[in-house]
């Protein structure tokens, strides 16, 4: 469990986020809530890239600004966040995918491969792999993007708007891919959106923010 209390950010004098207190559990959970409502800053301090202005970030019962480095840091590799425009290095899918595990101590491109193939085949994908990154469009993008953060097996998958540039077809593949990594794999799925798009067979708790403040959890704690 994510355990957020207390958060307040600010970005220098502005006030992002004002108080915000929830638990961020195992199953689905949709973070909504309109543009500029503070839906990005609130995953990226759930995944230890921002730090809050005050409040604290508890992971698996560690308070991950309150630890040492080398602790702090085993424990944000538990936690993906995917970006609603993912970064690209040069070079393949396939190169920029092997960047990521390379991180992670795996470094033979053939063994990559074996892991991330299936995704990409459930996700329709495969061909992408061997295209230059920097000619995907938005929407392959954040298809790979997705594939390679599956891959990684995260404990915690943070997705920022994930279906923003996704036809309908690309949705439910990514939606079906969610629910089973959900169900089979454990994996606590965040989706920050500005809609709340009807995902199929998902059933998500909802926390709901506006201006920087947490208006609504459902169902209810
Ligand atoms: N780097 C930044 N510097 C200053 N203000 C920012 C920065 N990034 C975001 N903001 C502001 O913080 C607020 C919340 O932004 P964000 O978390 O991106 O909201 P959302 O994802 O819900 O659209 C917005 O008012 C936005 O303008
Ligand atoms: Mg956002």
């Amino acid at each position: 469990m994510i355990s957020l209390r207390n958060i307040v950010f600010k970005y220098g004098k502005r006030v992002i986020l004002r108080n915000i207190t929830t638990d961020i559990q195992d199953g689905v959970t949709y973070v909504i809530g309109p543009n500029g409502a503070g839906k990005t800053t609130l995953l990226k301090i759930a995944a230890g890239i921002y730090k809050p202005s005050s409040g604290e970030v508890i992971v698996d019962g560690i308070n991950i600004w309150d630890v040492d480095e080398a602790k702090a840091l085993e424990v944000r590799r538990r936690i993906i966040y995917v970006h609603e425009r993912p970064a690209v290095l040069r070079g393949t899918v396939l190169k920029n995918i092997v960047y990521g595990f390379k991180l992670r101590g795996v470094n033979d491109t053939g063994e990559v491969l074996r892991i991330v193939k299936p995704i990409a085949e459930e996700i329709n994908v495969v061909e992408l792999l061997w295209k230059n990154a920097g000619e995907l469009s938005a929407g392959q993008l954040q298809k790979v993007a997705l594939v390679r953060a599956i891959a990684l097996r995260p404990r915690y998958l943070l997705l920022d708007e994930p279906f923003s540039h996704l036809d309908e077809e690309s949705v439910k593949r990514v939606s079906y891919v969610l629910r089973r990594i959900v169900e089979d794999q454990g994996v606590c799925v965040v989706v920050a959106s500005h809609i709340r798009e009807a995902v199929e067979g998902l059933s998500p708790r909802v926390v709901m923010i506006r201006e920087g403040e947490l208006v609504k959890v459902s169902p209810e704690p």
